[in-house]
């Protein structure tokens, strides 16, 4: 029997991109196109069955099984270390993440700094390393605007064109880690569906060389 391979996507224009790569690898599901609010697909002769959920939210549903593979930025990785493998760097959806802080921010080492973010265990490891005391202001958007009012002495957030920043009289100060979108796995039903796994991993791999 050709067992359904589960496959979370982020919801948006990354996650769009995600599955042209998933069609051009063999595995296509037309009615993804079509324009409604469905959020479940599936394609029983190639054996997929794809599902849009918020970008923030693949990593749990690979992680609990409800997915067995899907498409994750490392952002979201790191923030949460989810219990899964990583199988491939898919080159999409690059930026990084940055520490910024207003024009004229001095910064003052004898003092606890305050980091206003929406990933405080990437902000608090980063800052361990150096030693250094902070306070995390924890957001949820927006989070430019910490500094501009006084919330925050820097932000550690995403910088993908820098736009952002710069419309809002910031400067990124520091690259805390590149990123990009990564293909991850369920760790149980990883050995269980090796074959098909693999082949939807070269398949995608292969673009990635193009
Ligand atoms: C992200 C990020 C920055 C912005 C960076 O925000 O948090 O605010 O994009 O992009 P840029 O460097 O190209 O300007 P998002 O759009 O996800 O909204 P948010 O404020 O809700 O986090």
């Amino acid at each position: 029997m050709n067992k359904m391979i589960n496959v979370a996507l982020p919801k948006g224009r990354l996650g769009e991109r995600v599955y042209d790569m998933f069609e051009k690898a063999g595995f296509p599901c037309p009615s993804i196109k079509e324009p409604n609010r469905k959020l479940i697909f599936e394609n029983k002769e190639a054996g997929v069955r794809y599902f849009w959920v918020k970008p923030s939210d693949v990593a749990i549903y690979v992680e609990r099984g409800a997915a067995d593979i899907g498409v994750a930025g490392k952002d979201i990785l790191l923030e949460y270390s989810p219990d899964v493998y990583e199988l491939l760097d898919l080159g999409l959806g690059k930026c990084r993440m940055a520490v910024a802080a207003k024009v004229d921010f001095r910064d003052r080492r004898d003092r606890t700094l305050r980091v206003a973010t929406k990933f405080p265990n990437v902000a608090r490891a980063y800052y361990a390393a150096q030693c250094r005391e902070i306070d995390i202001i924890k957001l949820n958007g927006s989070i430019e605007i910490a500094p501009i009012l006084g919330l925050s002495d820097v932000i550690v957030d995403i910088v993908e064109t820098g736009s952002t920043l710069k419309e809002n009289a910031l400067e990124p100060i520091a690259t805390v880690f590149p990123i990009s979108a990564r293909l991850i796995v369920n760790k149980a039903s990883y050995p269980f569906n090796v074959e098909k796994i693999n082949q939807i991993k070269e398949a995608l791999a292969s673009q990635c060389e193009e």
